[in-house]
């Protein structure tokens, strides 16, 4: 079941962190990605002011874009944005996207071929054009049959061709 706001416990750490969020696995088979980095001047404290800010917009346009780039494949479902408050602070509320827990490592520097191939896919089944796509924002599955899956659909970085 997918919660309608999540509470991180005190000092749980995050199993990944990037530029514009931290990750943490939720259960077996879902994770948050919780905004932070330029978002941290929004200081919202109640949910009508989190559903306003400009995190919150951010978040659905991801949640978004994630959802069309699911026709390829390639990338985790989507299962919308929540609010997140960090137990022990007082009352700050953040912005979460719930999403499918991956359990793969970072494609990282190896195998710099398949972000082309990754991006030309995203590209041709849902006509997002990935403008930074890197090793760091792909997961790999599987031993002998790897899977290679794009978690990172930060929107400033991709081109909405279906416009
Ligand atoms: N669905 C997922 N399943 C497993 N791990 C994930 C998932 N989504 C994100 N992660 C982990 O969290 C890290 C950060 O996620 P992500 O790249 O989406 O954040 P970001 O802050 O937007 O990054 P960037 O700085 O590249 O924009 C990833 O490198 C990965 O290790
Ligand atoms: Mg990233």
């Amino acid at each position: 079941m997918i919660p309608k706001c999540v509470i991180l416990k005190r000092g749980q750490r995050p199993n990944g962190c990037g530029a514009f969020g931290r990750y943490y696995r939720l259960s077996k088979v879902i994770g948050i990605k919780v905004l932070s980095g330029m978002w941290s001047n929004e200081y919202c404290t109640t949910q009508k002011e989190l559903k306003a800010s400009n995190q919150w917009k951010e978040a659905v346009r991801e949640a978004r874009l994630i959802r069309v780039a699911r026709k390829s494949r390639i990338v985790p479902k989507c299962y919308g944005v929540v609010p997140v408050r960090r137990e022990g602070q007082n009352g700050r509320l953040h912005v979460g996207i719930v999403m499918q827990h991956i359990p793969g490592r970072v494609l990282g520097n190896r195998e710099p071929d398949v972000i082309e191939r990754l991006s030309d896919r995203i590209c041709n089944k849902c006509k997002l054009s990935m403008q930074d796509l890197h090793g760091w924002n792909i997961l790999v599955t599987g031993k002998s049959r790897k899977r290679y899956w794009v978690i990172d659909f930060t929107p400033d970085l991709i081109d909405d061709l279906r416009r």
